[in-house]
């Protein structure tokens, strides 16, 4: 099938999206559990990982005011000490899950409380492993939060996971690593692997494959020095904007385009995106390129399925935007992951795409929508959603489309300069 006609929108210029979102947490955690001082540039200073920040304050660890150079002196794998307070992780799932783990392997008892969206969120799946490893954890009936973890001392675990999740291996990988214990975490695909691949290079002993990772005990981590790679999942909107333009070009720099996080870049390309990856160079254990998307080729519908999820689980909301700009039916299935993420992403997205204009249909585990290059009018309800309100924001740069996002402030959860950075390339 032929591509849509392309849209009059222009882009233009060189971006540097901040730091990567998930790695942030990481770099964090693994550098207070480490023996010496670690230095971290570019880490992302947004609502998310201010609340692992102060939730590992509570702990006890040194973390300063995230600026872009920090200095972490690390407390070692057995330096945290109990909370005084609730540990509150705003609307940060990978906060909560993570340092469950943390807490839970360190042998601390502590409550964790968050938003109400993040409230919601399930925690059975980090429950049952934790118990399974000696922990007792504590939810009230809904499955969310608040969570009560109360430490013990854990056990090996070899834990097959029903969901490809970075979070729910993270956390057992770090209650494991804290605990001085053996983990395998087995996964029906492959998550996200920056939790291993920086203990890797922090001197653990990690083995891995495509369907598990194996954590030997470690006696101490090795400080760190990383410079934090721009978030692909950050750049996929830039990517996107410059796919669904008419004319011009973007660069983005520096994004981290390690495997298990490039399916949206694969993805456009199926779409008949012309994006490029450049000059590719792997620092601290994570690889890094200039991302490349030039305007003008026009867009063609795609079906993607459950193995190749996680690679772009943060960008399905922005795929099935940009759908409505490609040419036939975009397809997704295996996704049913979304409706448990900071909103049910299936139902948000689809809803709001059907109210602005567009040919959008909900399906149990994912969506579809008919490209029909149609003119949005309305306003989006992002549920606090960060990631719904920039894909929407997108959208509402594409000449003819008047788009109003009820929640712009809520971009600060991953992106706080993305009005400003979306401003530039279009003017
Ligand atoms: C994340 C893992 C993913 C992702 C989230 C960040 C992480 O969640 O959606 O935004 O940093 O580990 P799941 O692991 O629950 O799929």
């Amino acid at each position: 099938m032929a591509p849509l006609s392309t849209t009059s929108l222009h882009v233009a210029g060189e971006l540097r999206v901040p730091g990567d979102k998930s790695i942030s947490h990481r770099a964090l955690i693994a550098a207070t559990l480490a023996e010496g001082r670690s230095r971290v540039r570019g880490i992302l200073p947004s609502a998310d990982v201010h609340s692992t920040a102060g939730v590992l304050r509570s702990l006890g660890a040194a973390i300063p005011s995230l600026d872009p150079f920090i200095e972490i002196d690390g407390r070692g794998l057995h330096g945290l000490r109990e909370p005084t307070a609730d540990l509150d992780c705003g609307n940060s799932g990978t906060s909560a899950r993570l340092l469950s783990g943390v807490v839970a392997g360190s042998g601390l008892t502590a409550q964790f409380i968050g938003d109400a969206s993040l409230s919601r969120r399930p925690m059975k799946r980090v429950k049952i492993p934790l118990e399974q490893m000696g922990a007792r954890v504590e939810l009230p009936a809904h499955g969310g939060l608040p969570m009560t973890v109360f430490g013990a001392k854990l056990h090996d675990i070899d834990w097959r996971s029903e969901v490809a999740s970075a979070q729910v291996k993270s956390c057992i990988l770090l209650a494991a690593l804290t605990a001085g214990v053996e983990a395998t975490v087995r996964e029906p695909s492959r998550s996200r692997d920056h939790t291993e691949r920086m203990l890797a290079a922090m001197g653990a002993e990690v083995w891995t494959n495509d369907e598990s990772v194996l954590l030997f005990p470690t006696a101490r981590l090795n400080a760190f020095d990383l410079d934090v790679p721009g978030d692909p999942s950050s750049a996929a909107f830039f990517a996107a904007l410059a796919a669904l333009a008419g004319s011009g070009e973007l660069l983005l720099q520096r994004v981290g385009v390690n495997e298990t996080r490039t399916g949206f870049f694969a993805a456009l390309r199926e779409m008949g995106a012309s994006l490029e990856l450049n000059d590719s160079v792997r620092e601290s254990g994570e690889w890094v390129a200039n991302v490349q998307v030039a305007a003008g080729s026009g867009l063609r519908g795609i079906s993607i399925g459950e193995e190749a999820i996680p690679t772009l689980i943060d960008e399905l909301p922005l795929l099935a935007c940009i759908a409505a700009y490609a040419a036939g039916e975009t397809r997704v299935t295996g996704a049913a992951e979304l409706r448990v993420k900071e909103s049910d992403r299936i139902a948000a997205v689809v809803t709001n795409l059907r109210a602005l204009g567009a040919d959008a249909e909900e399906l149990p585990d994912g969506f579809v929508v008919r490209g029909t290059s149609p003119r949005l009018r309305g306003r989006v309800t992002t549920h606090g959603d960060h990631r719904l309100a920039m894909a929407f924001g997108v959208l509402g740069e594409l000449p003819g489309n008047e788009i109003a996002v009820d929640d712009p402030d809520c971009v600060t959860v991953s992106y706080p300069g993305f009005w400003s950075d979306l401003e530039r390339v279009t003017s």
